[in-house]
């Protein structure tokens, strides 16, 4: 496996997929490298790609409201997306760009060794969780896979479009207090 100097160096230069004709920045990922809990995102936005930092836009904002209502900063957390490049007009990244990307984040997953993934969204869930994951019905589930927890939860874009969505996400992000101190040896 590479090592995070060559991991991203490769992702730094990366010509895999089309998003790289449009690109400002790659958008690798942020956080402890040896974090207990990683987010997952779909793909970076246009204030994203502009500074190359995952979820620093209007998402990101919410996502750290979201993340002191259970006292986890940010800076607690590894946090990266399924594409390391803006999908133009902030549109689903397609499967095949998810496919020529999703090495890089298998390899900081390796990596980092988190306690519990968290997927933002349905893009991330379908991909780390399940093909058929239906984020209405399933976020807030667990499921554990080679040692990991995970989870998925509304991605905060679809929290500022729709507040009553909310509730169910405040529930969510208990249950991932819950987990995170069960796993820490904390209950
Ligand atoms: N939305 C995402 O999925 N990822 C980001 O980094 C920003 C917005």
């Amino acid at each position: 496996m590479r090592t995070w100097e060559e991991l991203e160096r490769d992702c730094g230069r990366c010509m895999r997929c089309g998003l790289c004709r449009t690109r400002h920045n790659v958008v690798f990922g942020v956080g402890p490298r040896d974090a207990d809990v990683m987010f997952v995102g779909e793909g970076p936005g246009e204030q994203e790609d502009l500074r190359g930092e995952p979820f620093v836009g209007p998402a990101g904002m919410l996502l750290d409201d979201m993340l002191s209502i259970i006292d986890l900063g940010r800076h607690n957390c590894y946090i990266a997306n399924i594409v390391k490049c803006r999908p133009p007009h902030n549109r689903d990244p397609q499967e095949q760009e998810q496919e020529a990307c999703i090495d890089y984040l298998r390899d900081q997953m390796a990596l980092v060794k988190p306690k519990i993934i968290v997927c933002l969204g349905r893009i991330a869930a379908m991909k780390l969780i399940k093909p058929d994951f239906r984020i209405t019905r399933e976020h807030g589930a667990w499921t554990e896979k080679g040692g990991v927890w995970f989870t998925a939860m509304y991605h905060p874009s679809a929290l500022l479009r729709d507040v009553s969505k909310r509730p169910e996400t405040f529930e969510d992000l208990l249950s991932l207090r819950e987990k995170l101190r069960e796993l820490q040896g904390k209950l």
